[in-house]
């Protein structure tokens, strides 16, 4: 086995987004894009000479062909040792999980989250520092520099390995560990939760549906719900993963999961529904009749996490991205612990959970963690929510009905844009930075512009600056829009506007948040011209 090393020409546009560098998937297959991509994250992080990483994917169209590659490539880059998930299959979750425990030096992570996958959608690649985290961004702008001067990659001329048996083989003199996607990652959950409790939950007759969207969760979601907790076999549906996730979209929100809302609305409602995203890290959740906004979900595991084993002890503090709401601040005020608001990405979080600032993290975009990991973890929320519900034995409406009443209610809601023009969304986003220090006094349906920044952040433990993180309009009595573009798409540009009002007062808990926040978000339209730059009159999503 010889290790060629083959001449290639820089691509202009692998610059890593929110998470990670994500493409079409054609584009991902055309000649060296992935091995350029591939060996500048070889490079950047000063190659790979006897280190030990983490590979694994979400099993979308191409993981198995990007996992032999990158294989052959890190071989000829001198790795010690890949630990590769069987099938060439992890989720983002366990890829961070077995980074930890096996002491690794990273991983690369095959995913494009929750964007469709297959021939004709999307791909991807993310790199996943020691910690077990994404990349932060001198580390991911490195990558971007290297991608810009690469010459030539290294790959060994060998054939295949075989992907689905476990153990240990060779590639070169390089060792290549097959190991069961599931295994660790579940004896963490079993560390961390009261299996015990939850099996009982489920012996007691309580009903749950969990809705793997034909992703990567199924697998962990049926070892871990149906096989060792006891759940009734059907509990877990859509659970084989699948290259395309059958042709649907596996983001876990009240459109994309539609199928699960309208049974979770019906009266043939299970006791509890959740479901995740392509590559498991997003969640979402629902009781009969009703949905548990994420940052809802937040506040309430927040306010409950005591009740598992793995926090009973309590919290460090808590971390949320900006624009996801301040109802997790108001927990974070009672239990007297430190509260955080980061820019939007998991790699923001990272720091704090390393220096035990905080201990749960969140983000409005149904991401939910806390420091087992340094990634988001969407059945890791759901078996939060199980320990909680099997300890307080309430329906979850009733409990998030008491939470509002102790701590008031964040209305909330994203509007996103999608697939909008990209001149005329950076237009839109400049021009109203340009007008920031002249909105204050602007009155628009009935609200006072009081504040308007753009979001910039300094990291408390490494002091590392991110500017331009959304622009954040404040209005009078507190409510606020806020408006910033995906960092994730691969088509057109997309915006995303979120809006938020809080209410004290229990009597006005039961409204519709969109009724809630029609004036908000008609204000929001006016001040930054929404429907005037892009043609758009209403949103593409509501969420
Ligand atoms: C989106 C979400 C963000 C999340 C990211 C990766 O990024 O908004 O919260 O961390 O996906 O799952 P965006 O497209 O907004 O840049
Ligand atoms: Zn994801």
């Amino acid at each position: 086995m010889s290790i060629l090393t083959v001449k290639t020409t820089p691509f202009a546009d692998q610059r890593p987004g929110t998470s990670g560098l994500r493409k079409k998937t054609t584009v991902f297959m055309q000649p060296n894009y992935l091995e350029n991509f591939v060996q500048s994250v070889f490079d950047a992080i000063g190659g790979l000479s006897a280190k030990t990483i983490v590979l694994g994917g979400d099993g979308r169209y191409f993981n198995r062909e990007a996992a032999q590659k990158i294989l052959k490539m890190a071989a000829a880059n001198g790795a010690a040792k890949v630990i590769v998930g069987q099938g060439g299959l992890l989720s983002t979750p366990a890829a961070s999980c077995v980074i930890r425990k096996y002491r690794t030096d990273g991983g690369i992570v095959m995913s494009a989250s929750h964007n469709p996958g297959g021939p004709k959608e999307d791909f991807g690649v993310k790199y996943n520092i020691a910690n077990g985290g994404p990349a932060p961004e001198a580390v991911t702008e490195a990558i971007f520099e290297c991608t810009r001067a690469i010459s030539e990659y290294r790959l060994l001329d060998a054939p295949d390995i075989d992907l689905d048996a476990l153990g240990e083989t060779r590639l070169g003199d390089m060792s290549v560990v097959v190991i069961d996607p599931v295994a660790d990652y579940e004896e963490l959950m079993h560390g961390l939760f009261d299996f015990d409790a939850i099996r009982a939950l489920f012996a007691s007759g309580f009903t749950m549906r969990f809705d793997a969207m034909h992703a990567i969760t199924g697998p962990y979601a049926q070892s871990i719900l149906t096989g060792t907790l006891g759940a009734p076999e059907g509990t877990v549906v859509n659970a084989v993963p699948l290259p395309d996730f059958g042709g649907g979209h596996p983001d876990p929100n009240p459109v994309w999961a539609r199928e699960l809302m309208d049974l979770m609305f019906s009266d043939a409602a299970p006791d509890f529904g959740a479901a995740s995203d392509g590559d498991g890290d997003r969640n979402m959740v629902l009781g009969r009749h009703v949905y548990v906004t994420p940052s809802d979900s937040l506040a309430v595991l927040a306010a409950n996490a005591h009740l598992a084993p793995g926090y009973e002890d309590g919290l460090a503090g808590i971390a949320r991205s900006m624009p996801t709401s301040a109802a997790a601040d108001r927990v974070a005020d009672k239990l007297g612990i430190g509260c955080y608001e980061t820019p939007t990405g998991w790699k923001f979080f990272g720091n704090l959970l390393d220096a035990g600032k905080a201990t749960l993290c969140g983000e409005e975009s149904a991401g939910t963690g806390s420091n087992h990991i340094r990634e988001k973890d969407g059945l890791w929320a759901v078996l939060l929510w199980l320990n909680i519900l099997a300890v307080r034995r309430e329906p979850v409406a009733d409990i998030l009905k008491s939470h509002w009443a102790e701590y008031g209610r964040n209305y909330y809601s994203r509007h996103d844009y999608e697939g909008i023009d990209a001149a005329a969304a950076a237009t839109l986003m400049d021009d109203l930075r340009a007008r920031l220090g002249s909105l204050p006094g602007t009155v628009s349906h009935g609200l006072t512009v009081v504040s308007a920044d753009d979001f910039a952040y300094t990291d408390p433990v490494d002091g590392s600056r991110s500017e331009k993180q959304g622009i954040r309009i404040g209005f009078e009595g507190g409510a606020r829009a806020v408006m910033r573009l995906s960092g994730t798409g691969t088509e057109g540009a997309t915006l995303r506007v979120y809006l938020e009002r809080f209410e004290p007062d229990p009597a006005k808990h039961d409204l519709d948040p969109q009724e809630a926040l029609a004036a908000i978000a008609a204000a929001a339209d006016e001040i930054a011209g929404i429907t005037a730059r892009t043609g758009r009159s209403e949103p593409d999503l509501m969420t």
